[in-house]
């Protein structure tokens, strides 16, 4: 899907407004769930990413109804979901696309454990690289029967109406496999649980919890009763806070600069940015619309950002899960000032791309002083970059994290496979040149 290449100019300053899209973590979980519910869910500010399309074009491949049109206010779509409640999906007459979504194929395998018929999901190049054990291995537990190519795409799930239920404690922290142990146990015969040893993003409790379910959180616990019906719903989708991270970074990283963030979610498990932006000394304002969360049961607000002397930081194995899909943007921030440090992220290499060795890459080539390790990388600022000519390697976030660490080149940076941005931030370059002007 990634094509094209841009040439991004540095900046002397960004300023300005910008209400980002909808959150993508989000979009993909309403869209999930509102199909399993009773009744026609109404979903507003629904993601325009690739990968959000992928979902919905995996739902319509399951008998799924499914209407879009562009959001009567605000960025994104509104979708309408014709719900087919709980195992109502219907036999695919063909292999389902997952493009280059983890999340759409993860999930989605949950689901479709508990639908007693055959489906094949492949993906693009990217997503026939990752890892899938860590699903495969729980939902071959609790009945599933699961082909996979060594442990990758394309999967072949044969599900059943007789899911046993699991207790399960995932080997590396990912919402991904909680949540598509979760979705399958919605539809078991008694309580499933997941225990984190680290959380993770806990969107999908709180979509079920919207749609109806009782989901309870004990500790480290999370655990559903399965066979709880779900019931449609109207919905707002927050905007991303992994989108709105690189007008986050810019504003910090560039003198004289000040972005506002309108309507971007709060969830604490996703504010891990605001926490290490504060760490390396950013000016960050952050007021909450609805800290409980709306209507939604997802926090949101406004988030400012201003220019500061950046300082070192670290970032622990801890700390990961809440900035998994935000290192890319904050190594970029530690090539205009400071120096930052991350280690314990070895699901980095399992993204997308191998983000720490295309990051390094990348970032090398534009002058950057950037060490790789296993687990992480050490960044700092010692020079100016020069800029250069990159490839973002068919990884969304890598293209946009390159556009923000060329802004400070004395040169001009090429960024190769650009056009990856659309996967999940498809205005993202226009927005850019907003910001600049
Ligand atoms: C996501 C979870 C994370 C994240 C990904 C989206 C989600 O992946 O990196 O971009 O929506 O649940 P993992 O579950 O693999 O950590």
């Amino acid at each position: 899907m990634a094509s094209g290449s841009v040439m991004v100019h540095p900046a002397a300053r960004v300023r300005g407004r910008v209400r980002p899209p909808g959150d993508k973590s989000i979009s993909h979980r309403y869209a999930l769930v509102a199909a399993l519910a009773d009744g026609r869910s109404a979903i507003h500010g629904y993601s325009t990413g690739a990968d959000c399309a992928s979902t919905l074009r995996c739902l319509r491949g399951l008998g799924v109804e499914i209407r879009e049109r562009p959001a009567a206010e605000g960025p994104g779509l509104d979708v309408e979901i014709a719900g087919r409640g709980l195992r109502g999906l219907l036999a695919p007459a063909a292999t389902l696309d997952a493009g280059n979504s983890g999340s759409t194929i993860r999930m989605l395998s949950g689901i479709l454990a508990a639908h007693p018929f055959r489906t094949s999901i492949t993906g693009d190049s990217s997503l026939r690289r990752r890892p899938m054990r860590r699903i495969i291995v729980p939902l071959q537990r609790m009945g599933a029967r699961i082909v996979s190519d060594d442990g990758r795409p394309p999967l072949t799930i044969e599900g059943t109406l007789q899911l046993a239920p699991i207790e399960f404690e995932p080997e590396v922290p990912s919402a991904q496999v909680k949540s598509a142990v979760l979705l399958a146990g919605l539809h078991a015969g008694g309580v499933t649980s997941v225990r984190e040893v680290l959380p993770t993003r806990d969107h999908t409790e709180r979509a079920l919890r919207v749609f109806g379910a009782d989901v309870a959180q004990t500790g480290p616990t999370v655990s559903l009763r399965g066979g709880q019906r779900l019931t449609a719903r109207e919905l707002v989708v927050p905007g991303d806070i992994s989108s709105a991270a690189f007008w986050m970074v810019a504003a910090a990283a560039l003198p004289d600069s000040e972005v506002v963030l309108e309507h971007v979610g709060l969830n604490p498990t996703r504010i891990g940015i605001v926490d290490v932006l504060r760490r390396m000394g950013a000016g960050i304002d952050v007021a909450a619309e609805s800290i409980a969360g709306g209507d939604n049961g997802e926090p949101s607000g406004t988030i400012i950002v201003r220019h500061a002397t950046l300082r070192e930081t670290r970032i622990e194995p801890h700390d990961v899960p809440g900035v998994i899909d935000e290192l890319p943007v904050l190594a970029a921030l530690a090539t205009h000032g400071g120096a930052l440090s991350v280690s314990g992220a070895q699901e980095l290499r399992v993204k997308e791309s191998d983000r720490i060795s295309a990051l390094a890459d990348g970032l090398r080539r534009m002058g950057a002083d950037i060490e790789e390790r296993p687990d992480g990388f050490d960044v700092r600022a010692r020079a100016r970059l020069r800029g250069g000519e990159v490839d973002a390697q068919n990884d969304h976030r890598l293209a946009m994290a390159f556009a923000v660490a060329a802004l400070g080149g004395s040169g001009p940076t090429t960024i190769h496979d650009a056009g990856a941005a659309a996967v999940s931030y498809p205005e993202f370059f226009s927005v850019l040149e907003s910001l600049r002007a």
